[in-house]
């Protein structure tokens, strides 16, 4: 494994890509292959056995192509499986994702905090676990959106649609006195605008893109494995269809990128 290997970034669909938009604002030079799990996009609804086991095919992927790290940019699938992956690849740097709880229950004032994320991750223990150690005191609120998901896998960020979707389960919230709101699923910063519009001004939204990015410079300094290249390439694979995942993924991050379909047997 060299400082010059791909860093490895996957979730169902393209969620993740607010992930890799934050790694690679801090990170430049590190070449990202990201794959999306479409033929299988949402996890939310699947059994945590099922998502832990496409969390274990993927780190193999990852592994057979020589990545130095993956990122595991999906909510979902890190509290269903990121302890087994770790255990299953010792020598990986494994960086997963967890709703920004901590830093809400420090923003809090109201003492009451909304967490929007998949069915999964809200019923999940590790969830459980986290809240019981970062909000005790906290009230939280828990509002699983498995339509958001859809709208931002159909290019549906912006306009009515958009809109009418965010507006109820916010207004709820809201309504119950959550004061901060976090964004729990990796799909959901792209609905940002739609539902800052829906929660009123002030109301902080928080996200996980940016903490995830300072945690794996973190461990790839610490382990010597910083690429010290120029600017990295950026590779996009799905198992599901080529072309609408790179016109996705062109839309989302604002630039024209190609994609490749995986083979069919790794689906
Ligand atoms: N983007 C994912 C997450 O952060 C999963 C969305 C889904 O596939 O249901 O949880």
């Amino acid at each position: 494994m060299l400082s010059e290997s791909p860093i490895g970034i996957y979730d169902s669909g393209v969620g993740g890509l607010s992930v890799l938009r934050a790694i690679r604002d801090a990170l430049p030079q590190e070449s990202l292959l990201y794959v999306a799990d479409s033929a299988h996009v949402p996890y939310g609804e699947k059994t945590p056995q099922f998502v832990a086991q496409r969390a274990a095919t993927l780190a193999d992927y990852f592994v057979s192509c020589g990545a130095k790290a993956m990122v595991v940019a999906c909510n979902t699938a890190t509290a269903a499986a990121i302890a087994q992956l770790r255990q299953r690849h010792p020598g990986l740097v494994i960086i997963g994702v967890e709703p920004a709880i901590k830093p809400a229950a420090h923003l809090t004032q109201s003492g009451v905090v909304g967490v929007f994320a998949t069915t999964g991750t809200l019923a999940s223990a590790k969830f459980a676990a986290l809240v019981r150690r970062e909000a005790p005191e906290v009230r939280i609120l828990l509002q699983p959106c498995p339509e958001w998901v859809r709208l931002v896998e159909q290019g549906v960020l912006h306009g009515p649609q958009a809109e009418a979707a965010v507006r109820g389960p916010v207004a709820q919230l809201r309504e119950a006195g959550a004061d901060v709101l976090v964004l729990g699923c990796t799909h959901f910063p792209f609905l940002r605008e739609a539902i800052e519009a829906a929660a009123g001004p002030g109301v902080p939204l928080l996200e996980t893109g940016a903490p995830v990015a300072r945690r794996l410079r973190h461990q790839l300094q610490e382990r010597g494995l910083l690429s010290a290249g120029g600017p990295g390439a950026l590779r996009l694979q799905t198992s599901g269809a080529a072309g609408a995942l790179a016109a996705q993924a062109s839309r989302l991050l604002g630039q024209a990128l190609a994609a490749d379909a995986l083979a069919e047997r790794w689906r």
